[in-house]
């Protein structure tokens, strides 16, 4: 009995132990029962051979379980994932290549195509950043010689109009002053004078806080044979958007906004003339991870073959899958008005206390992130920094252009709520207080 308890006791301890000790008692093991097999014995004398070289100097001295920081995050995003999205994200992983894994994909196609408002086969969350989602625009649409017309109001801009010079295409940029969004005619004289392959523009620049109104621009971009691209990261779900009804060819979004889920799966959708446009490329997509026409087999886009093309971020797509659901229980219209309301809600709030916004015209301004201009004698770094440790709520400030001028507030999914904002209307007022503002 004794002799029994110690083996047990040794077996967990190796199982519990370094791998050093795991790999040492396993050669116990077989040393002491029959001789190795012979190709076992070389691979077994050949990891011998190296465990004197390993390095402990990067290595963890007090090895300790995670626990981060429970803050409220009301910048720009991430924001806070839907709890229930929390745990889908904790089941356990599947193998990606199994039917289970593409019947959950199926399901988030369906619910992002509700979340987008479109029908377009082509609709997917990309492995990747919002970012790698502008990326992939560009990669698919552009060509070298190519010409985008876009629209640069702030960081987002910038950077798709770098990314378009990086392919060896052609950026026409439209100039806005931060906090200004083109009118209708300023992108009409544009692309009717360039007939570009492609015009793009945020719909909601998070780095000022502006959403571009896109009302016959789909039209006007498939009267001169333009594509019409369109960065929807920090509005999905939160602002009214209609892909197939405002003839967007190319969208994509991020995970962690007004979607609610963490960061790693962006959603995407191409239009059909969008997908031909990349069929009808001259070269290649210069990217194999980023192509639609690679990436889109194993979502099922082109036919009923999936073959492997990545390994996919699997417990972000559980999460995503619960998120939408989510979506589709509070229904479009009603995300949209609680959006509306909670963005009232704070500048209400933030009025009293005699702040301004950022962006001057009412109809220009974002629900999602909202920007406020930072009072003279006002240091906004100290307002943040007194908001992260006195209310444990993150508040952000500009990006690009905007930064020092700004401080950005979101109110996005999960995260918008009227008790949110009480928050971080008592943030302001206690941070603004402990300045000599108030
Ligand atoms: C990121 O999306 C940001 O706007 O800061």
């Amino acid at each position: 009995m004794q002799a029994v308890a110690k083996n047990v006791r040794q077996g967990v301890n190796a199982l519990h132990g370094s791998t050093a000790v795991l790999g040492a008692s396993l050669k116990k093991v077989f040393a002491s029962s029959a001789s190795l097999p012979a190709e076992a014995e070389i691979n077994e004398s050949y990891v011998q051979s190296q465990l004197g070289y390993v390095s402990d100097a990067h290595k963890v001295t007090a090895p300790s379980m995670l626990q981060a920081p429970d803050y409220l995050l009301m910048g720009p995003g991430p924001s806070n994932p839907y709890p229930r999205a929390e745990t889908a994200m904790s089941r356990k992983i599947i193998a990606h290549m199994s039917p289970y894994c593409y019947s959950i994909m199926d399901e988030i196609q369906e619910g992002l195509k509700y979340v987008l408002q479109t029908e377009s086969k082509y609709t997917f969350g990309l492995s990747a950043s919002g970012g790698a989602a502008m990326e992939t625009t560009v990669a698919n649409l552009m060509e070298p010689g190519d010409k985008a017309v876009i629209s640069v109001a702030g960081i987002w801009g910038e950077r798709f109009a770098e990314k378009v010079r990086r392919k060896g295409g052609i950026a026409i940029t439209l100039d806005k002053e931060s906090g200004e969004t083109l009118s209708f005619e300023e992108i009409k004289a544009a692309v009717e004078e360039h007939k570009p392959k492609v015009f793009f523009t945020t719909h909601g620049e998070s780095s000022s806080g502006t959403r571009q109104n896109l009302e016959g621009v789909g039209e006007l971009c498939a009267a001169n044979g333009t594509l019409l691209a369109v960065d929807t990261v920090c509005t999905l779900g939160g602002e009214p958007f209609f892909t197939d009804k405002w003839g967007v060819d190319v969208v994509y979004s991020g995970a962690q906004k007004c979607i609610g889920c963490p960061p790693g799966l962006s959603p995407m959708s191409f239009s059909e003339k969008a997908i031909e446009a990349v069929k009808a490329r001259k070269t290649p997509v210069d990217s194999f991870s980023f192509d639609i026409l690679e990436v889109g087999k194993q979502w099922g886009m082109f036919g009923d073959a999936r073959p492997y093309h990545h390994t996919p971020p699997v417990n972000i797509l559980f999460a995503m899958r619960e998120a939408l659901n989510i979506m589709a229980e509070e229904g479009l219209q009603a995300s949209w008005e609680r959006h509306n309301a909670c963005h009232n809600q704070l500048w209400a709030g933030l009025s009293e206390l005699g702040l301004k916004p950022f962006v001057e015209k009412a109809e220009d301004r974002l629900s999602t992130v909202n920007c406020i201009a930072v009072p003279e004698g006002v240091d906004a770094a100290v307002l943040i920094k007194h908001a992260f440790d006195k209310h444990k709520l993150e508040i952000s400030g500009g990006l690009g252009r905007t930064a020092g001028k700004i401080w950005r507030i979101g109110l996005m999914g999960y995260n918008c709520t009227p008790r949110n904002v009480d928050s971080v209307i008592a943030a302001f007022k206690s941070g603004l207080k402990e300045q000599g503002y108030l």
